[in-house]
């Protein structure tokens, strides 16, 4: 009895440890088949966004294999290699390149199907020629917010860490302007303030250009910058808000889109509109007449927000590929110019 007790134990632990390896064996197995080319969770496959002429310039910046990475967008890479024109995901035409003809399209190498960007940063005052690119383009980089791919100027942004003491004031208001005409309505509406306050011009038209790295800080001296855009359109708030007054740590009194757009963007008391009031003589008396207490109430908003500023081109590419996977398929903008005009 004892022996044979001894023998069914012996193959009893015999059929354990062939199940135990059996197990082992299955599970190996379904490792490698997890870990077989196919078989795997797919990967996201990098895209490749092609930029036909970089904007504004010759020479495109250096694009490394991690250039988008650096703007905490993954699987994505900027070229401006031409010969990727087969094979890319999306390629990007940047309006002034277009208008000047500098660049032309490639619309007998178009492969079928693909994805192209109009990018433009620019107001329509400034944009012409857009009614030769009918039916052309499937999507839109700009700063209009309903862009397909929406780019801002400028955004506000939950604040990390304290806010930096507002600087010193020494003076009322100031602008910087290189692009003086007549007939723009901010040249209208200066010459109108200018009569009843004190407004310190700078930039070319004035002969008193600023050096890139004297601007931020002659402007903080100021209690008021004057953002007034170059044309008044849809959603067109440019660095002039963002960083020529709100990077500096002044209040900008604003001339562009409406009010209610401005406060699509910043809390409603960030900015000064000149709509608020009936007369630029009221709005210079306001401007002039500022106390201490209701100033300090323009930058309440720094207490919860920061600034993130847009400004390079690089950044803006890398966002197509975050809103690639959910990009309209098979939309064309067969009238370009009414859209960006309405
Ligand atoms: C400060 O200015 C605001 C706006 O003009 C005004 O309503 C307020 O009475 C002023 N306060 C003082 C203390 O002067």
């Amino acid at each position: 009895m004892r022996d044979t007790g001894l023998s069914l134990a012996r193959s009893l632990r015999g059929v354990g440890a062939l199940a135990s390896a059996a197990l082992l064996a299955a599970l190996w197995l379904l490792w490698l088949l997890q870990s077989a080319p196919g078989a795997a969770p797919a990967p996201r496959p990098t895209l490749t966004i092609l930029i036909w002429h970089w904007p504004f310039t010759k020479q495109p910046p250096e694009l490394p294999s991690n250039t988008c990475t650096s703007y905490g967008v993954a699987h994505c890479r900027l070229t401006t290699d031409r010969s990727l024109l087969a094979s890319a995901d999306a390629v990007v035409f940047h309006h002034r390149e277009l208008q000047t003809q500098r660049a032309r399209l490639p619309l007998a190498d178009r492969p079928p199907g693909q994805p192209w960007v109009w990018a433009s940063m620019e107001s329509p005052s400034h944009t012409h020629g857009l009614d030769r690119l009918r039916g052309i383009f499937n999507w839109v980089l700009s700063y209009r917010r309903d862009s397909d791919i929406f780019v801002p100027y400028g955004r506000l942004e939950p604040r990390e860490g304290p806010a930096p003491p507002l600087p010193a004031k020494n003076g009322v208001a100031t602008w910087v302007v290189s692009n003086f005409q007549e007939r723009q309505r901010r040249v209208q509406l200066y010459r109108q303030l200018a009569p009843h306050m004190r407004v310190d011009v700078f930039g070319r038209a004035n002969r008193q250009p600023l050096c890139a790295d004297c601007l931020l800080p002659t402007v903080a001296r100021y209690l008021f910058y004057l953002s007034f855009e170059n044309s008044q359109h849809r959603d067109y708030i440019t660095e002039k808000f963002w960083h020529n007054a709100l990077a500096a740590g002044t209040v900008p009194v604003v001339l562009g889109p409406s009010r209610a757009t401005y406060e699509a963007f910043a809390p409603p008391d960030a900015f000064v509109h000149v709509d608020d009031f009936s007369s630029a003589r009221e709005l210079a008396a306001f401007l002039t007449g500022m106390n201490q207490s209701y100033y300090r109430r323009y930058f309440a908003w720094r207490d919860r927000l920061q600034l993130r500023l847009f400004r390079d081109w690089r950044e803006r590419f890398c966002a197509i590929c975050t809103h690639y996977p959910h990009l309209p398929r098979g939309q064309v903008y067969q009238d370009l110019k009414g859209w960006f005009q309405g």
